[in-house]
């Protein structure tokens, strides 16, 4: 058995991820959750996959108290993978103070006490939100922060500084800043996935949603952006690939093999697909018809963001693999399955 490693939004979409490639390159993993956004179960898809069940403690990373707890019940945790965040956009202009508190306060607690349990590291999920439009495509991770679009978007940025801060400040601990762009697909098993609360506010989920029949129309967010086709232009990438990444942030840290305290890291694919591109592409790999209508633009759309993601190729040798079409065709599979096991 290699390290300890505890997950912190473990039975989420790309938490339950890398859970289970953790647990492949041996290493064991506790996973704290508060199930806010994702259902115990996942625990047991994980375990069907992997053969192991992992460690986990229901519990909210804004109790401080709990998280002191779980560290000295498992003891000797080597590092963090920090997932445990609230995630909607839209509600984060709604409720700030909840995401404010939520994102800051909860890192806040956990690097107070990694130089007491001796945790030696953290990565963290950040995202190319905070780049804005960037100036210049594909981007890399020296380009300037833009101000964010939304108070999640900003926690993301004000958490990749307190986590700056915190090393250049002497405290014992490491860091690696993940920036993943537009995370999607599910596991090739289609045991665990994507499981949003409600109606999809991202575009694979409403996509596939529409695809077998729950919702009627996929609504395209606009034609008019300065595209070749007129839609915004993503990178995405696959869940199991970033999932990947994390270990190898892992290995890199615990094998101390960093170049700086704190490393930052685009986790792209280094391709941009158009909204109209990745529809096309869904149907060519599935053979099924989509129904969709072009409607105005979104509030707080980027237009084009694709990574630069030389660095992670390099200094990682961590690199997207999967194809648009395999990681499409999961999504699929996994929509496919929620709707046998009746849940969506
Ligand atoms: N889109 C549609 N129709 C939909 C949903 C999305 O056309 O029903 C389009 C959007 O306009 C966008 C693209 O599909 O062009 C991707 O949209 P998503 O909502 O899936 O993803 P975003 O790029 O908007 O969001 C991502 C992350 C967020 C992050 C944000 C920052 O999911 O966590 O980037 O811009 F904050």
């Amino acid at each position: 058995m290699k390290e300890k490693i505890l997950v912190t939004g473990g039975t989420g979409f790309i938490g339950s991820h890398t859970v289970v490639e953790l647990q492949r390159s041996g290493y064991e993993v506790i996973v704290i959750d508060n199930l806010s956004n994702s259902k115990v179960e996942v625990i047991d898809s994980i375990a069907e996959i992997t053969g192991i069940r992992p460690a986990f403690e229901e519990l909210d990373c804004l109790d401080e108290a709990g998280l002191e707890d779980v560290f000295s019940k498992y003891g000797n945790i080597k590092a963090i993978i920090h997932f445990a965040a609230s995630k909607a956009v839209g509600e984060s202009v709604q409720k700030p103070l909840l995401y404010y508190r939520n994102n800051i306060v909860s890192l806040i607690n956990l690097l107070e006490l990694m130089p007491k349990y001796d945790v030696k590291g953290i990565v963290f999920s950040s995202s190319c939100t905070v780049y804005g439009q960037p100036d210049v495509l594909p981007v890399t991770e020296s380009a300037p922060i833009k101000k964010a679009e939304s108070p999640y978007g900003n926690t993301k940025q004000i958490n990749e500084e307190i986590i700056q801060d915190t090393v250049k400040s002497g405290a014992p601990i490491q860091a690696i800043l993940l920036r993943y762009f537009n995370p999607i697909g599910a596991h090739p098993t289609a045991l665990i996935g994507e499981l949003p609360n409600g109606v999809p506010m991202n575009l694979i989920p409403y996509l596939t949603q529409t695809a077998i029949g729950i919702r009627e129309k996929l609504s395209v967010f606009g034609d008019d952006y300065d595209t070749p086709d007129g839609s915004c232009i993503r990178d995405y990438i696959n869940v199991v690939d970033l999932a990947k990444a994390h270990v190898i942030a892992i290995d890199r840290m615990l094998g101390n093999k960093q170049k700086e305290k704190v490393e930052v890291f685009n986790i792209g694919t280094g391709k941009g697909l158009s909204v109209l591109e990745l529809i096309r592409a869904f149907e060519k790999t599935t053979g099924v018809k989509l129904n969709y209508q072009i409607v105005g633009r979104r509030t707080g759309d980027i237009e084009k963001v694709w990574a630069n993601p030389e660095k992670a190729n390099k200094e990682l040798g961590w690199k997207a693999e999967t194809s648009i079409e395999d990681t499409l065709l999961s999504a699929w599979k996994w929509q496919q399955r929620l709707r046998e096991k009746g849940i969506q």
